[in-house]
């Protein structure tokens, strides 16, 4: 059986959606396993940039097949935007585009509710995507959600859609006095037309994949948000709220944990943050700046800029434990070409004493200072390595550094660039 997983190894946007690109080439299905349209995956193909919330990056190969797993909470509107975008592109998803009839449904009420309840948190503000997905995974394990397979059967839905809007609507006034903007027959109107369109995607993605594998094929399983953002073991309470981590292909795809061959953790050669919550190698000022320009780093799904800062190995050695990660793939490394000096954090003081492993539980009188050692930029273009013998010296010392600090997991691939050939392959690739 032949399963690799891609799992975001920072605070997401780490540009899972390159590799996955890449790395779809070899693969037959490509499967998104958890979170939703929060997620932002940039793909560029011959100059034209696409941006995956919900369709698996997988797509742009003819021939693939992409699946929106059951862990996926789904937001059939945004889904179909996207395959219209695709098809105005000329890309066909007919016949290979599936999506898990127990996927849960993100709703408009859902992000209605996301959006009231961030406005009304004060200084305390999660910085959500505002997408829905909180409310919808808090639906789900409440059991009050609904299904994708539920729009089979229209009257139950309808039923299930009204009830609960209700109970959404009598609880935000409760909690915050505010009448919640969604309009029943609107609603059932909406999902009246989708539903025609949404089922024929719809089945037992599970069994699919089971089926495929026994005959040889090869599936890829691209995961959202990033190691931090996991709602266990990330930075709670400022995370998503899905598990983000490798282990979550097992309940989100239906796949049993001894079928993962290979865990692929993106590896950003910086750290980025969008949304609030801790950073402790956050940089303020003309660096940071400089480094979100050389990098566009601006959200893929709100446009927000992301906070940027060094690399923390203290996280990646973390990120390394928890997904059973086999390898990294290095992207962004060319950000940091026309910098004079480099700064990596070997470990913090916390609380003023050493410690080289990220904390389980922050609260907030604990101070995190990181310890970083300095060196040398290789102020050079790196754009047309295609070979790690054609970088420049002090990029490949970057390189085994960081991986020397982060148990010395292989490094699978380097990306200079966001264009598919921009990429070095150093292993060879699943
Ligand atoms: P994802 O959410 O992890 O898939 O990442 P995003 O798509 O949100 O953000 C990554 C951004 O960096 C996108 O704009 C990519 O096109 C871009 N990108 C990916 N790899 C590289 C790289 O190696 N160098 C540069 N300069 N940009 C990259
Ligand atoms: P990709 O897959 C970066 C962040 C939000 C916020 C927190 C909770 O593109 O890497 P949510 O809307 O999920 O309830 O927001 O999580 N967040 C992301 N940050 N990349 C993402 O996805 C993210 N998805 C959610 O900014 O801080
Ligand atoms: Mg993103």
């Amino acid at each position: 059986m032949s399963v690799s997983v891609v799992v975001g190894s920072q605070w997401g946007d780490e540009g899972k959606a390159k590799v996955i690109d890449c790395l779809a080439l070899r693969s037959d299905i490509i499967v998104r396993f958890q979170g939703g349209a929060n997620a932002g995956h940039t793909v560029i193909v011959d100059g034209d940039k696409f941006i995956f919330h919900l369709v698996p990056s997988g797509i742009m190969y003819p021939g693939k097949v992409c699946v929106v797993g059951n862990g996926v909470v789904f937001d059939a509107e945004q889904f179909l935007r996207e395959v219209d975008e695709l098809s105005a592109k000329g890309i066909s998803v007919d016949g290979r585009l599936m999506v898990s009839d127990i996927a849960h449904l993100v709703l408009p009420y859902h992000k209605a509710q996301d959006q009231v309840g961030e406005s009304n948190m004060g200084g305390k503000k999660i910085g959500t995507t505002g997408r829905g997905i909180g409310p919808a995974y808090a639906d789900k394990v409440s059991r009050n959600g609904i299904r994708v397979g539920d729009l089979a059967r229209w009257d139950e839905f309808a039923a299930k859609l009204e009830a609960n809007l209700q109970r959404k609507k009598a609880e935000v006034k409760a909690v915050f006095g505010h009448d919640l903007d969604v309009g029943l027959d609107e609603l059932i109107e909406t999902y009246r037309v989708i539903r025609k369109r949404i089922l024929p995607f719809v089945g037992n993605t599970a069994q699919y994949i089971h089926t495929a594998l026994g005959s040889g094929k090869k599936v890829l399983c691209e995961g959202a948000q990033g190691t931090f953002l996991d709602i266990d073991h990330g930075t709670y309470p400022f995370v998503t709220s899905s598990n983000t981590i490798a282990g979550a292909v097992c309940s989100g795809a239906g796949i049993g944990p001894s079928a993962v061959e290979n865990v692929i953790g993106i590896v950003k050669a910086y750290t980025t943050r969008v949304g609030n919550g801790p950073f402790p190698t956050e940089l303020g000022g003309t660096l940071g700046d400089f480094i979100r320009e050389e990098g566009s780093e601006y959200g893929a799904t709100t446009g927000r800029p992301r906070r940027c800062g060094w690399f923390d190995s203290v996280m990646l050695r973390k990120a390394v434990q928890v997904n059973g990660m086999t390898h990294m793939a290095l992207t962004k490394l060319d950000v940091l070409n026309k910098l004079d000096e480099i700064q990596i954090c070997t470990h913090y003081e916390v609380n003023g004493q050493k410690q080289d492993f990220f904390p389980s539980y922050l609260t907030d009188k604990d101070t995190i200072a990181p310890v970083y050692e300095t060196v040398p930029g290789w102020k050079q273009d790196t754009a047309g390595c295609t070979a790690l013998s054609q970088l420049p010296k002090n990029a490949r010392v970057y390189i085994d550094r960081l991986r020397e600090l982060c148990h010395g997991v292989a490094i699978l691939m380097v990306s200079v660039g966001p264009q598919r050939d921009q990429t070095i392959e150093v292993e060879p690739l699943p």
